[in-house]
């Protein structure tokens, strides 16, 4: 996904453009450049591949100034290139753009631009907004920056975060947000001001920010900033104080933000607990849902749309929250309920789950359920995000900068989050007894010490590591759950997956018999997720199955569990927990076996290939 950048204030604009845009790196990318503007022009420098390729080349041909723009291009309309790398200019130079997003009626705007004599310079669609601005900017606007660009976005359709600068005028730079393209975070500083598409590029300078909604522009001085809507209505933005430090959104000692992140999840979780959990009375409260409990009680269905991590995370919900309040549970990728017309009843709710706040179809399938009248609500990570924003309700995961492309404590802390949501629907639905209550608490009490030893044991015994080289070479991986923990084995596999580039498959272990079973033999390892649970004996005899084919299998289970540390090949440790609680302590080992397992194949781990840390386009 692409990142912009903007700058003004007495620092070089270079230099900040750069620092900022390696916080965005973790969104994926394949080439960067950056505008800045000095004594009347605008000196534009673009690169193909990583920011270091920029970085040279500002070495050998510097620029300074004290406003500029730049951009991080993940490709959607051209190949990686210097040419199609952004900033892209008008005609002469006199306006520059950044985008992220995409101009869905870019053709048809080519065509009347190069007919109107306008020669492109790209394969990008990103230009044609440039020439667009341009040509308002000397027919109609008046030459005012302002208005030509409010005329020119009129004309564009499909999502789009634009940041303009003119030559002619060196005291401003114009943002403007359409629809879902990612966020737009305006930095407030001392005499300076900053812009970004997330919020950890901003953190080293300035924790202040607000953040702009579809269909806003924003015109941004040394000053400070000005809010319109497209026909330039004022609106007042928000100022929000991030409590984020800028340490939490860097490696630290860490080789990678996944591996990091993984480490983070014992303090996440205790976060996502923190000002929920009333410890003494067994009780659960969620302010910022906005569900009375009387709502609660009238609830009849909860709809759980999400994608990729979120998805299985909302797999893993529908398990606890129909054992928990009795409220029957559907789960749908978004990108398929958003296209299935959906039938939505009166008392229901739709609940997204979302790391980013930004997934497009996600925030598409949220639109859906609130045309149709439904609750909405998101569980979302990512503060002053869109789904955040358009939800009647939002429960935050409180995991801090998720950097890292593969989902790990958002993941977690989304199925505490689902945990305290199906333990408030319950306790206001009268579907909790007090033993229950008291049960749930006391494991929700215990479970970040226990995240922590399952990490502790990873990093005293070098166990992943070992896995690694001795599993890290096969090329097909079947994963395998059951009941609640049939979901963390399809996160397992997607995990492996997305950063090691293996082929694996999480499937419920019922469906062996199915057909997978014709798939076991010596060279594709099976990865079975056998806590014991209600369903344990049914996974052993799935265990054996595998066995029998001379398949090696890869058990995460309790630790104390003589019987299937005499059966399977390996054992992946976790602690006894209440059986709701056991796909977060389940994925834990799962996470460190697809990581280090990445790093054995020298996989770029944090941005692995054609992935996005955020889909904010189809
Ligand atoms: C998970 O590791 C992936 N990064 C991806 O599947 C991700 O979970 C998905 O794109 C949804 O993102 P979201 O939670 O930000 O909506």
């Amino acid at each position: 996904m692409c990142g912009i950048v903007g700058y003004i204030g007495p620092r070089d604009a270079a230099g900040v453009i750069v620092d900022s845009l390696r916080r965005l790196e973790y969104r994926g990318y394949d080439s960067a450049g950056l505008a800045v503007w000095d004594a009347g022009s605008l000196n534009v420098r673009r690169e193909e591949g990583k920011l270091a390729g920029l970085e040279k080349l500002l070495v050998d041909s510097p620029v300074s100034g004290h406003l500029g723009i730049g951009h991080t291009r993940w490709a959607t309309h051209g190949p990686p290139s210097q040419r199609n790398a952004h900033p892209h200019s008008s005609p002469d130079g006199e306006l520059v753009v950044v985008q992220n997003g995409i101009v869905e009626n870019f053709q048809e705007l080519r065509r009347e631009l190069l007919a109107d004599g306008y020669i492109f310079n790209s394969d990008t669609d990103t230009e044609v907004i440039a020439h667009l601005v341009h040509k308002h900017y000397h027919n109609g606007s008046g030459r005012d920056l302002v208005t030509a660009v409010r005329h020119a976005v009129e004309e564009l359709t499909g999502p789009s975060a634009i940041a303009v600068l003119s030559r002619t005028e060196p005291e401003r730079m114009v943002v403007v947000r359409l629809g879902n393209a990612g966020g737009v975070v305006i930095g407030q500083g001392d005499d300076e001001m900053f812009v970004a598409s997330d919020i950890p590029a901003l953190l080293q300078y300035t924790r202040r920010v607000r953040f702009l909604e579809n269909r806003q522009m924003a015109v941004i001085s040394r000053g400070g900033v000005e809010v319109t809507d497209l026909a330039g209505l004022p609106l007042e933005l928000p100022l929000v104080e991030i409590a984020w430090d800028a340490d939490a959104a860097e490696k630290g000692q860490f080789r990678h933000f996944m591996h990091k992140e993984i480490y983070d999840q014992p303090q996440a979780i205790a976060q996502t607990l923190s000002q929920r959990v009333d410890f003494v009375n067994n009780r659960v409260e969620l302010p910022g849902l906005n569900l009375s409990p009387e709502a609660a009680r009238n609830l009849r269905k909860l709809t759980i749309v999400a994608c990729g991590t979120s998805y299985y995370s909302g797999l893993v919900g529908r398990y606890v929250i129909e054992r928990l309040a009795r409220l029957s549970v559907e789960v749908d990728y978004a990108s398929e309920y958003r296209y299935r017309h959906p039938v939505i009843g009166p008392d229901e709710m739709v609940l997204a789950i979302t790391q980013s706040g930004e997934t497009v179809d996600t925030l598409a399938a949220l639109e859906e359920a609130r045309e149709q009248g439904a609750f909405t609500a998101a569980i979302v990570n990512a503060m002053g995000s869109q789904a955040a924003r358009v939800c009647d309700g939002v429960i935050y995961m409180h995991a801090g900068p998720e950097i890292g492309v593969a989902s790990t404590k958002a993941f977690t802390t989304s199925l505490v989050d689902l945990v305290l949501l199906g333990f408030y629907l319950g306790q206001c639905r009268g579907t909790i007894d007090a033993a229950a209550a008291a049960e749930l608490v006391q494991g929700l009490a215990g479970l970040p010490g226990q995240v922590g030893a399952v990490l502790e044991d990873a990093h005293l015994t070098g166990r992943y590591t070992e896995l690694a080289q001795r599993y890290g070479h096969f090329h097909n991986f079947l994963y395998l759950g059951r009941g609640v923990n049939y979901p963390t084995a399809r996160e397992g596999a997607l995990k492996l997956k997305e950063i090691s580039y293996i082929h694996a498959e999480g499937y419920p272990a019922g469906e062996m018999k199915h057909g997978p079973i014709a798939l076991i033999d010596s060279t594709m390892p099976t990865v079975v997720v056998v806590p014991q649970d209600s369903v344990y004996e049914k996974m052993i005899s799935q265990v054996e199955q595998v066995k029998a084919r001379s398949g090696a299998v890869l058990a995460v289970a309790h630790a104390d569990d003589a019987f299937i540390s005499e059966k399977a090949d390996e054992l992946l440790p976790i602690p006894r927990s209440h059986d709701l609680l056991s796909p977060v302590l389940a994925v834990v080992p799962l996470q460190l076996l697809a990581y280090e397992i990445a790093v054995g194949r020298g996989a770029d781990v944090d941005q692995p290939r054609n992935l996005a840390k955020s889909v904010t386009v189809e």
